[in-house]
């Protein structure tokens, strides 16, 4: 039951009405007794900055940026924090004392999801290959670099892409066109295969070694054909879907007050409507 004080937000989008994120907030507005909304907005590009200010003057708390606005968010902002300045791209909007503040906790999201899924695991427990070159791609990157990863292999279809991607971080960081498996710690799908309907991932997994970690952003189905095979061969594998709930935690302390927490129910709740496989 919303009264007059009521704390707004929402997540911006174009089309939006395929994002998660409301149910998602809803859950933990309605767990935590929270006297909020978070909403779809479905926003054309170019009227992005305008409605973004827009927000802030009707009293918002801040909103989650989505597909295709993540740079231009970064644009509209008057601070960024490190992490949206290494991704380019900013998620997470937070109006504060008439400024606009964004951050980008996808990188976050899936350190954090990481963490959760196996026990133990650390971005420093050795080199990490990341196929694809996109936008994820570069927020993963760039967490994984910043945790203490020792080496960030990059393995693109357009390795161009990869190589401007790997220039821009700087660090240690490489571009390979054979993915490195032997001496990788981790291995990170980051492009759309094995998303439902797309082609699965052509990958033979024999080479990593045992103690290899395999991680998948993609949520649609939420055990991905890369999954299976990790899981098949004895190797820890991480779903998407806990990248995505880790990645609302900062944004919904920020604009609610409270510190949401990912568990069981709230991944069978999102969840619940993706198919399994
Ligand atoms: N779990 C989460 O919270 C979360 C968050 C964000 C995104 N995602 C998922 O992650 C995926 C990527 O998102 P993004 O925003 O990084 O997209 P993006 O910026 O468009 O990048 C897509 C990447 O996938 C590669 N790719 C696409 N189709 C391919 C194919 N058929 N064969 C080989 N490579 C292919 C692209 O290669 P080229 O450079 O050659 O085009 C590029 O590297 C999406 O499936 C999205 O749903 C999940």
């Amino acid at each position: 039951m919303l009264t007059g004080h009521a704390k707004l937000a929402g997540i911006l989008g174009f089309p939006v009405s395929h994002s998660r994120s409301p149910r998602l907030h809803g859950h933990w507005l309605q767990r935590y007794g929270v006297d909020g909304a978070y909403v779809p907005l479905p926003v054309a590009p170019e009227r992005f900055a305008t409605a973004v200010r827009a927000l802030a003057d009707l009293g918002f708390r801040g909103a989650n940026v989505t597909i295709p606005h993540k740079e231009a968010a970064f644009a509209v902002c008057d601070r960024v924090d490190p992490t949206a300045h290494r991704a380019a791209a900013v998620n997470t909007l937070v109006f504060r004392d008439g400024a606009i503040e964004g951050s980008n906790t996808d990188g976050w999201g899936f350190l954090a999801n990481c963490a959760d899924a196996v026990p133990g695991w650390t971005a420093k427990a050795g080199p990490v290959v990341i196929l694809g070159a996109g936008g994820s791609a570069r927020a993963i990157a760039a967490a994984l670099l910043d945790a203490g990863c020792p080496r960030v292999t990059l393995v693109n279809r357009t390795r161009a892409r990869a190589e401007a991607l790997a220039k821009a971080l700087g660090g240690s960081i490489a571009v390979a066109e054979v993915p490195p498996l032997a001496e990788a710690a981790m291995l990170v799908n980051t492009t759309s295969q094995g998303m439902q309907g797309q082609p699965a991932l052509a990958l033979d997994l024999a080479g990593l070694p045992r103690g290899a970690v395999v991680a998948d952003i993609v949520y649609v189905p939420r055990e991905t054909p890369l999954l299976a095979a990790a899981r098949a061969r004895g190797l820890a594998a991480v779903e998407g879907l806990g990248m995505l709930l880790h990645q609302a935690r900062p944004g919904f302390e920020a604009w609610f007050g409270v510190t949401p927490v990912v568990d069981q129910e709230l991944r069978d709740f999102v969840g619940g409507d993706i198919p399994a496989r």
